[in-house]
């Protein structure tokens, strides 16, 4: 297994200069050691700059979204090879909010993974049940669904370095986290589900990430559980308090 991988999702949130000084403050926190891989999401309008504010440092960059095509008459779209070209080396795929608001498919997000995997980007597939689901006892059925359709066609070795976003939907941006148990009990399955589909030795490596009201204080009860390799924060991203004791949640 990897190092975990701590991921902030700014959202639609921060122009330029708002972006460089908490870049600056994250940098500056986070330049000893810790142990997590730290990875940071902006809008496609600041990854440039972010991308070189943090030349001098290990922290990565991601973008929110990419294009399922290549290139070409797609207005408004941004490729895989423009996100390369701008530094990214991860891609959020298939966000609940993204789900919701532009009614991206499973289909879709495979599509989108393919693209990244052609150019070298490292895909973060998001899968998360609704309330309703949940309260429906679905939330497995989904997920098996979420994951078969978003993965198909691809190989093992395509999907090696994949991150596994595990965000319940009525988690996001609530407050209301979900037990550390709960969660474990999901990314177990989430973990057979792609033992089945790519074999264990794959599935047994893959970072597993939890997604959904993520704090300062909660961080140490969520990252203790063994399925649970990271996590990937919204609000508490914007914070720099609070990311970068996230980052540092073993240090107390
Ligand atoms: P939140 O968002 O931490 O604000 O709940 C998480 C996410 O949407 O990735």
């Amino acid at each position: 297994m990897k190092e975990p991988i701590i991921i902030g999702n700014w959202k639609m949130n921060m122009i330029i200069p708002d972006a460089l000084k908490l870049i600056t403050g994250i940098k500056n926190k986070l330049s000893g050691k810790h142990d997590a891989e730290v990875v940071i999401s902006p809008s496609f309008t600041v990854l440039n700059s972010a991308h070189i504010a943090l030349a001098d440092s290990n922290i990565k960059l991601a973008a929110q979204n990419v294009s399922f095509a290549d290139k070409g008459a797609y207005t408004g779209e941004v490729s895989a090879k423009m996100l390369v070209d701008v530094g990214c080396e991860y891609v959020i795929i298939g966000h609940s909010e993204r789900r919701q608001y532009f009614h991206e498919s499973n289909k879709d997000c495979n599509k989108k993974i393919a693209v990244c995997l052609e150019e070298g980007l490292t895909p973060i597939y998001c899968v998360g049940e609704t309330l309703a689901e949940r309260d429906a006892h679905k939330t497995l059925d989904v997920m098996e669904l979420q994951l078969r359709e978003g993965l198909t066609g691809f190989k093992v070795h395509d999907i090696e370095n994949l991150v596994i976003a595990y965000e319940p939907v009525w988690a996001i941006g609530t407050g209301r986290s979900a037990e550390s148990k709960d969660a474990e009990s999901v990314h177990g399955f989430i973990r057979e589900i792609c033992a089945s589909m790519f074999g264990g030795v794959v599935a047994d490596k893959l970072r597993i990430i939890y997604g959904g009201s993520v704090t300062d204080e909660n961080i140490q009860s969520i990252m203790k559980e063994k399925n649970i390799n990271g996590v990937l924060v919204g609000g508490a991203s914007l914070v720099l308090e609070k990311f970068t004791k996230i980052v540092k949640y073993n240090e107390e």
